[in-house]
């Protein structure tokens, strides 16, 4: 049974192997890997949203801020990837805003891994990551097919 810090952690990595790809696509390549990125990206931040910050801000109140940061983040981000996602991708300033977005993850993706899991990591039992993992994939779960049905 995996935690949810090694699952959060294994989603963080199969969107960064899809940034590496849009980092360097081609025009024609950039409507399937954006939607990649919105089938890795959304369901993972709604996940966290339901199960997993509300979690951490009962168990480590210190880290109630960074977490509302961490929501802020985002819907900036979806915000981003719904504008990207209604563009011609061979526009100008399509390259920028994909740039802005992965900076923006990365720098999410960061904080999540560098600052809030670990204090989390510490509060919780081992019991309690397994069980919030499996809660953070049924709601990853729903979150996807609600996406698909979109
Ligand atoms: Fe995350
Ligand atoms: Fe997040």
């Amino acid at each position: 049974m995996s935690g949810v810090v090694t699952l959060i952690k294994e989603d963080h990595q199969k969107l960064e192997s899809v940034f590496k790809k849009l980092e360097k696509a081609e025009p024609t390549e950039i409507p399937d890997l954006l939607r990649q990125v919105q089938e890795l990206l959304v369901p993972h931040s709604k996940a966290e949203e339901q199960v997993v910050y509300p979690a951490i801000k009962s168990m480590v109140p210190d880290e109630s801020s960074d977490v509302d940061d961490g929501l802020e983040e985002h819907h900036h981000v979806e915000q981003t990837l719904q504008e990207l996602l209604a563009s011609d991708p061979g526009a100008p300033g399509v390259d920028g805003l994909i740039a802005a977005m992965i900076g923006e993850v990365r720098h999410h993706v960061e904080e999540e891994e560098e600052q809030i899991l670990p204090s989390f990591s510490k509060a919780a039992n081992n019991q309690q990551l397994g069980e919030l993992g499996e809660q953070f994939t049924a709601a990853k779960e729903q979150a996807l097919q609600s996406l698909q049905r979109a």
